[in-house]
């Protein structure tokens, strides 16, 4: 029997609890073993809830019981978080997490410390919610040099993006629409200023360089900028709108980011709608492999957690070490000024021929509501930025 301890009774850990306790004989049958939940702790009571008597408020009972093998962290943070979870590895329990966070803050020091106390630390769920992800950039693409990864990896955006784009609705009124809904937070600021996506890349960008990359060191650009029109021009110019995270490696410099581009509608994300993510991994054997799926929500997020669980709960039983290549090496960014790139660019159409001769070579695209619009030639972000100083424009980056 694996006896198994939730820490927060939150969305994902009561979902956690419900995914364990329902899918439970087909779990364990996988397994060939039983899985219980024994405890969950939080500070609040849960008067009337079938696992009422789960829960705990001291976490020193969890750390104390010497039968408690896998301890699921979902109480997110990296405070309280931080602490539960290194006493439990250095007990000796592996810890799983969806907390985005704490992995990026601490990853490395955490699955440090898990090897050296016979244990794992997992974190499947931090990185597009229900989309197996981490486990796959771990094994299934392991013989791979991975040159890039591009995703869309925050749901709330992703669905304000593309309400934008089939209604014609404005930025305000799309999230007023996603907060009544439940897609977007009261504060939304972490999910449309693009951090959120910018923890998760650098997760993503660390496990495809084996270093580490700070989420501080990344661009990162929001959707708070763009506007009804700019989705009239993307619709000119047949392309869709996302707000893509990215890591690339070009020959070993490393580059990452988080912004809003036009894609081709020929590619796979441009089709990704709604709350739902995807990631695009491309790798210098394998080509271009895609994973979609539910970025976000209670049981999408907890079936990770849940995964897992069954993974360390293997583990635990032969004793090994799973595959996790992270050091804490920092990775030192590609200055972002020398990336070359295409842009979209639009200006009011009184000033679109001071614009034109600014950016040289440049593709005139239309004149849609008082604002001109151009398509760069690919050059450096230090030309574009040059060309367009002291001008007052909207700028996209163009893929
Ligand atoms: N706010 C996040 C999103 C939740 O919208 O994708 C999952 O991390």
């Amino acid at each position: 029997m694996i006896k198994v301890a939730v820490l927060g009774y939150g969305t994902v850990g009561s979902g956690v609890v419900e995914v364990i306790q329902d899918n439970n004989s087909l779990i364990s049958a996988g397994l060939d073993d039983s899985i219980e939940v024994r405890y969950i702790l939080d500070l609040r009571e849960f008067p009337g809830d079938k696992n009422e008597s789960l829960v705990v408020h001291d976490v020193n009972v969890i750390m104390d019981d010497p039968e408690i093998d896998v301890v699921c962290e979902t109480m997110g943070g990296a405070g309280a978080a931080y602490e539960f979870t290194k006493a439990a590895l250095k007990k000796g329990k592996s810890v799983c997490t969806s907390n985005k966070e704490l992995v990026e803050k601490y990853g490395p020091e955490l699955i440090e410390l898990a090897r050296e106390n016979g244990c794992n630390y997992l974190f499947e769920a931090s990185v597009g919610g229900g989309i197996p992800i981490i486990r796959p950039m771990n094994t299934s693409l392991a013989p791979e040099h991975i040159d890039s990864i591009k995703g869309i990896l925050n749901g709330t955006t992703n669905y304000m993006l593309t309400k934008m784009s089939e209604s014609g609705v404005g930025y305000d009124d799309v999230l007023k629409d996603a907060q009544e809904l439940g897609y977007a937070e009261r504060n939304p600021e972490a999910d449309v200023e693009g951090h959120d996506a910018g923890r998760k890349i650098a997760i993503l960008a660390s496990l495809m360089t084996g270093k580490t990359v700070r989420y501080e060191d990344i661009y990162i650009e929001g959707i708070t900028k763009i506007e009804a029109v700019d989705f009239a021009f993307a619709d000119r110019l047949g392309r869709s709108i996302k707000l893509i995270a990215s890591a690339e490696d070009k020959d070993g410099s490393i580059s990452a980011m988080v912004a809003p581009r036009m894609l081709s509608k020929d590619h796979p994300l441009s089709v990704v709608s709604d709350v739902f993510n995807a990631i695009y991994v491309t790798g210098n054997m394998l080509g271009d492999v895609m994973f979609y799926g539910k970025g976000a929500g209670k049981l999408a997020t907890a079936s990770a957690v849940v995964s897992d669980v069954i993974e360390l709960a293997r583990a635990a039983k032969d004793k090994v070490t799973l595959p996790c290549v992270w050091s804490k090496e920092p990775v030192k960014l590609a200055d972002r000024s020398d990336v070359r790139a295409r842009f979209f660019v639009r200006i009011a159409t009184g000033d679109a021929d001071r614009l034109k001769y600014a950016l040289g070579k440049a593709q005139r695209i239309a004149d849609i509501d008082g604002q001109t619009g151009f398509v760069t030639d690919e050059m450096t972000e230090r030309e574009f930025l040059n060309a367009i100083k002291d001008m007052d424009v909207r700028t996209i980056r163009f893929d």
